[in-house]
């Protein structure tokens, strides 16, 4: 009976323990996917070679293939889903991402271009 005891205690305690541990990554997860920070990064690693870390275009290969300031209202004044596609499928000498980016990730992508917008 003792025993029972010990091990009903024993599993419940391990539910408990890996319910906790799931919460925990999901709240850590949506965290991150809605921190400008991670995109700010992403932008960085994979956009601002031609793009500039600011947006502007004032890069070298930027200044070569003629980018639009992603700042500037032709710009901005385009839609989320028209600027998602162009970084999902290309346009001439830009390159597609869907292949190496997520929907999210691009999503998040989009959201920090209207950020850089408003500086
Ligand atoms: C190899 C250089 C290069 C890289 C890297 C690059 N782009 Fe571009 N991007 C361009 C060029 C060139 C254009 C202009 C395309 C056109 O309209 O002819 C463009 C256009 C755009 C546009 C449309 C703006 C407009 O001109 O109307 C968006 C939005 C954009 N890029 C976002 C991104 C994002 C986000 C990334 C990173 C995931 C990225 N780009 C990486 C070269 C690049």
């Amino acid at each position: 009976m003792k025993l029972l005891i010990k091990k009903v205690v024993g599993v419940t305690f391990a539910v408990i323990t890996l319910s906790v541990a799931v919460s925990l990554t999901h709240a850590t997860r949506i965290a991150t996917a809605s921190f400008d920070g991670n995109a700010a990064a992403l932008f960085k690693d994979k956009c601002a070679s031609c793009h500039g870390e600011d947006g502007t275009g004032n890069t070298p290969p930027g200044k070569q293939l003629k980018v639009r300031n992603l700042r500037s209202a032709e710009v901005q004044k385009q839609s989320d889903a028209q600027l998602s596609a162009v970084i999902a499928k290309g346009k001439d000498k830009m390159p597609p991402f869907e292949k190496s980016l997520s929907k999210e990730q691009i999503n998040q992508l989009v959201a920090h271009i209207r950020s850089l917008g408003k500086k």
